[in-house]
């Protein structure tokens, strides 16, 4: 089956080009900006038929999340009005999509990790956009499943990790959030997930649309930053401090743990523990010689 990655050289989207060698009944086309912007549905059409396609892993997103606040019509148009385009394509060309959303269509106010029938409400421009794109998949004949996932990392592109490793070198002391709490998720974890889901299974929606998927565990900010300074050998105290004292534009949920349960039970997937894809991902970074 040949396999489309859109927004290809994100974070998600370059774990799935590492990872891609391993799955060898995948073929994939690798694309992102300016080669193939979703939001040309004409364009998508004709890069899909071209290419002979027959599955998209949509890793292409608006992921500014306080950006977005300002610039709304840009984040609408990449996470709604493109997610309709790809479903579009999609149901004309009849192609698997796994379309990939967030936590932050959740405002945080459950005390129980969230569920895939757990109402939405976004807090921001960011989750307002991703649920409408959402939506488009949810509402189509296609064979397409959305996956939601949190707190997302990598040894590519710009991420809570590389800042922290930077800045506990750059400074002796730093104050990190510890009253929103949620589940750091390794990115090449993710992208293993939808690699196998895609090879694995005959047909994707097997109940329902909808899954989540983080890592295994609960952290706040301040945890993951402390663990990101121990496992990276960096000197740095970290301090707790709360929301309201590092004012952002957009409001961000105080809690969003995900429940993997539905995702482990339909496709027999093995979910790390955080702590341990923290490690690993440091690890390469290490390999990488990136600010370790
Ligand atoms: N990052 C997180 O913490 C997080 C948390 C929860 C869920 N998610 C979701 O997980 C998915 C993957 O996130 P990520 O962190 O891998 O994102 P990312 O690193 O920001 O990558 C997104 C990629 O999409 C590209 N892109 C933007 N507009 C496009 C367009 N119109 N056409 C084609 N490509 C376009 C971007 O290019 P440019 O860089 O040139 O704009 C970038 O290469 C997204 O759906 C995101 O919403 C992320």
């Amino acid at each position: 089956m040949k396999i489309l990655i859109t927004g290809a050289n994100g974070q998600l989207g370059s774990e799935i080009n590492e990872l891609s060698a391993s799955f060898s009944n995948l073929e994939f086309v690798f694309s992102d900006l300016p080669e193939l912007d979703i939001c040309n549905r004409e364009m998508l059409a004709q890069f899909a038929s071209d290419h002979q396609i027959k599955g998209i892993i949509n890793c292409a997103a608006y992921t500014a999340v306080d950006k977005a606040e300002e610039d709304s019509k840009t984040a609408e148009l990449v996470n709604a009005t493109a997610v309709g385009n790809l479903v579009a394509v999609a149901e004309a060309q009849n192609l698997k999509l796994i379309h990939i959303s967030t936590d932050y269509v959740f405002d945080g106010t459950a005390h129980l990790p969230y569920s895939e029938e757990f109402e939405v409400s976004p807090l921001g421009v960011y989750g307002a956009t991703k649920r409408k794109g959402e939506e488009f998949v949810l509402n189509s004949y296609s064979e397409s499943i959305v996956i939601r996932t949190s707190w997302l990392y990598s040894s590519f592109g710009n991420n809570f990790v590389k800042t922290m490793l930077r800045l506990g070198k750059e400074r002796e002391e730093l104050g990190v959030i510890f009253d929103q709490v949620g589940t750091p998720t390794y990115a090449r974890d993710l992208a293993q997930t939808c690699l196998e889901i895609l090879s694995k299974s005959d047909k994707l929606d097997t109940s329902g649309k909808l899954y989540h998927f983080s890592n295994e565990g609960v952290a706040s900010w301040f945890d993951f930053a402390k663990a990101i300074m121990e496992m990276g050998n960096v000197d740095c105290i970290v301090n707790p401090i709360e929301t309201k004292d590092y004012p952002t534009p957009a409001k961000r949920p105080h809690y969003s743990v995900l429940n993997k349960a539905k995702i482990k039970a339909d496709y027999g997937i093995e979910i790390p523990y955080w702590r341990d894809s923290l490690k690993e991902c440091i690890q390469r970074l290490k390999e990488l010689k990136e600010q370790v």
